[in-house]
C-alpha cells in the first residue's frame, strides 16, 4: 500500500467509519455537548498527516460541567447507594460491550494513533476487557477490618474503605483506550465517579468508551469524557477544587505540573510517568529468545511505550551477536499504515513527536554515536521514523539519558561477567519504571532483580502486564501502582470508627 495516496479512513470497516464520521462532543452526564465556546481541534491520520475529523476543544467551563455531573452522580445518584455486586455487574457489562465492539475500537485506535492494527487487536482490546473483568471482581471484596482495642468488651473499633470521590483521569496518546480503561476500572470498582480527559492527539476511543458505558447502563455522570488540550482542559482538571483525586499518565515534566496544581486542594495524585528502561543481557542468555525479546521491547508501538526497553546492556562476550540480531530484526519490520494488517511498525503519533525523536537522532550523530541501522525518517509523508539501533553512546548523551519515546535503542556492552557494572548502568537514570534481565541462570536473575531500582522487573520477557500485577514506578517514573489491589487502595479513603460500649 502506498501510504502517500491511501487516506486512512478509507481503510475502515463501515461501523468504524460511521463512528469517525459522526460529530465528536463531550460526554457530560448522559448528554453529548459541544465545547461551550464552540471551539474545535483537529484529528489527523499520523500515517498521512491528513485531517480526518474534529473534536471539541474544551475549556475550564466544560470541565466545570463535567465535575458537577460527576459530583452529582457520586452524592445524589443511584451509584453512591449501589452495592458492590451491582457495580461489578455494570463493569462486566462494559467489558462485554468493549469485547463486542473490539474490531471497531481496534480500527479507530490504529487510525488515530498510527499503531499497527495487529497490536491493537492483540493488546489493547483484550487488555482493556481483562482489566475491567479483574476489577469487577474487587468491587465485592473491598473491606475494612475490626480492631481489638482497650479492655475487652468496652470498645468496638473497625475500619471501612470509602470511594475517594470524583476522579480525573488524564490519558496520553500511546494506548488511549487501554490506559483510560486501566485507570477508570479500579476507580469504578471502588465506587468513584470519573472524568476522562484523553490526549488531544487521540480522543476517539475514549468517546466511544463513553457511548459504550451509557449502553452498558452506567448511571449518568459516573463516566464523563471531556476532550481538549492538556494546557486548558487538563490543567483545569488538575487544579479543580472539587476533584478529589487525579490519575495522570504521561511525561514526567507534566507530572510535576500536576503535583503543583494538585496542591491547591491537596487532591490525591497517581502518576505513571516516563522511563528509560534497561534490558540486561548476560552471556549465558538464550539468544533465540533474547534477540526477538529485546527487539520487541523497543520496537513495539514504535517505542512509544512508557516501559519501552530503550537501553540494552549486554555482556561484551555476546554484544556483537545481540546487536546484529536486533538490527536484522529492525531492518525486517514492515513499515506502513497502521490499518494495513501486515504492518509491524507504524508512524509516530504526531509531527511533534517525530521531530522530537529526530532531534535526539541528529544530536546523537553530532555527538559521535554510531547508527547500526536506521537513524532517519522513513519516507516524506506522515510521521514515520526508521527503527534505529545506536552504539558508541556515552552515558552523558541525551539519546542515552532521556526518554526518546520512539523506535530508538541504545546498545552498550559491559565487561565480561561484570554484573556490578550492568546494575550501575541500569540504575544510572532518574527513572525506574521497568527492566528486564535475560539469562538462563535463575540465581543470577533473581539476585539482579533485587538490585535494579524499578517498579517492575521481568526475567526473560519485557513489557509484561497483567491486571493482577502491580505496575508503576520508582524515582521520577511515578507515584502509586496500577493493577492489583494497590490500585483499589489508591481510589479509597480508609475511615476508622470507634464506639465506646
Ligand atoms: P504530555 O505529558 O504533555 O501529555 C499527556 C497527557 O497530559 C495528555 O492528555 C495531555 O493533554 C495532558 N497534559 C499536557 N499538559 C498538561 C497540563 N499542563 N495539565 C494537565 N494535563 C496536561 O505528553 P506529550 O507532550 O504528548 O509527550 C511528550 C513526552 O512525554 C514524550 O516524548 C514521552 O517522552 C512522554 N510521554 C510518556 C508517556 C507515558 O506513557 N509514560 C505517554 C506520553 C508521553
Ligand atoms: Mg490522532
Amino acid at each position: 500500500m502506498d501510504i502517500s495516496t491511501s487516506p486512512g479512513p478509507g481503510l475502515l470497516e463501515p461501523d468504524a467509519a460511521a463512528f469517525l464520521a459522526q460529530p465528536h462532543r463531550n460526554l457530560i452526564g448522559d448528554r453529548w455537548q459541544e465545547a461551550l465556546r464552540g471551539t474545535t481541534m483537529e484529528i489527523t491520520d499520523p500515517a498521512t498527516g491528513a485531517l480526518i475529523g474534529r473534536l471539541a476543544a474544551s475549556g475550564s467551563a466544560d470541565v466545570d460541567l463535567a465535575v458537577v455531573a460527576a459530583r452529582h452522580a457520586l452524592e445524589h445518584g443511584a451509584w453512591g447507594r449501589m452495592p458492590g455486586s451491582d457495580r461489578a455487574r455494570l463493569i462486566n457489562r462494559l467489558a462485554a460491550r468493549i469485547q463486542d465492539s473490539g474490531e471497531q475500537l481496534a480500527q479507530l485506535e490504529s487510525l488515530d494513533t498510527g499503531r499497527p492494527i495487529f497490536e491493537c487487536r492483540l493488546v489493547d482490546i483484550p487488555g482493556s476487557v481483562a482489566m475491567l473483568e479483574y476489577m469487577a471482581g474487587w468491587a465485592t471484596k473491598i473491606n475494612g477490618e475490626t480492631m481489638q482495642l482497650g479492655t475487652p468488651g468496652t470498645l468496638h473499633a473497625y475500619s471501612v474503605r470509602e470511594p475517594v470521590g470524583v476522579v480525573a483521569v488524564i490519558v496520553p496518546w500511546n494506548y488511549p483506550l487501554e490506559l483510560a480503561v486501566w485507570r477508570i476500572a479500579p476507580a469504578l470498582a471502588a465506587g468513584c465517579t470519573v472524568i476522562i480527559k484523553p490526549a488531544e492527539q487521540t480522543s476517539l476511543t475514549a468517546l466511544r468508551l463513553g457511548e459504550l458505558a451509557l449502553e452498558a447502563g452506567f448511571p449518568p455522570g459516573v463516566i464523563n469524557v471531556v476532550t481538549g488540550t492538556g494546557e486548558e482542559a487538563g490543567a483545569a482538571l488538575a487544579a479543580h477544587a472539587d476533584v478529589d483525586a487525579i490519575s495522570f499518565t504521561g511525561s514526567t515534566e507534566v507530572g510535576k505540573l500536576i503535583v503543583q496544581a494538585a496542591a491547591g486542594n491537596l487532591k490525591r495524585v497517581f502518576l505513571e510517568l516516563g522511563g528509560k528502561s534497561p534490558c540486561i543481557v548476560l552471556a549465558d542468555a538464550d539468544l533465540d529468545v533474547t534477540i526477538p525479546g529485546v527487539a520487541g521491547a523497543i520496537f513495539f508501538s514504535s517505542g512509544q511505550v512508557c516501559t519501552a526497553g530503550s537501553r540494552l546492556l549486554v555482556d561484551e562476550r555476546v554484544f556483537d551477536r545481540v546487536v546484529e540480531g536486533v538490527a536484522s530484526y529492525a531492518a525486517a519490520l514492515k513499515i506502513g499504515h497502521g490499518l494495513d494488517p501486515e504492518t509491524r511498525l507504524g508512524p509516530l503519533v504526531s509531527a511533534t513527536q517525530r521531530d522530537r525523536v529526530m532531534a535526539y537522532l541528529d544530536a546523537g550523530r553530532r555527538d559521535g554515536a554510531r547508527y547500526v541501522t536506521g537513524g532517519q525518517r522513513h519516507g516524506e509523508t506522515g510521521y514515520f521514523v526508521q527503527p534505529t539501533v545506536v552504539t558508541g553512546t556515552t552515558s552523558q548523551m541525551p539519546i542515552y539519558r532521556e526518554e526518546v519515546f520512539g523506535p530508538v535503542l541504545c546498545a552498550t556492552p559491559f565487561k565480561a561477567g561484570d554484573v556490578d557494572a550492568a546494575v550501575a548502568a541500569a540504575n544510572d537514570t532518574v527513572y525506574g519504571l521497568h527492566a528486564s534481565i535475560w539469562t538462563q541462570n535463575l540465581k543470577a536473575a533473581h539476585q539482579l532483580a533485587g538490585r535494579v531500582k524499578s517498579g517492575n522487573v521481568c526475567i526473560n520477557t519485557h513489557n509484561f502486564f497483567d491486571p493482577a500485577f502491580p505496575m508503576g514506578g520508582y524515582k521520577q517514573s511515578g507515584w502509586g501502582r496500577a493493577a492489583g489491589f494497590p490500585a483499589i487502595e489508591h481510589y479509597t479513603e480508609l475511615k476508622a470508627i470507634a464506639a465506646r460500649l
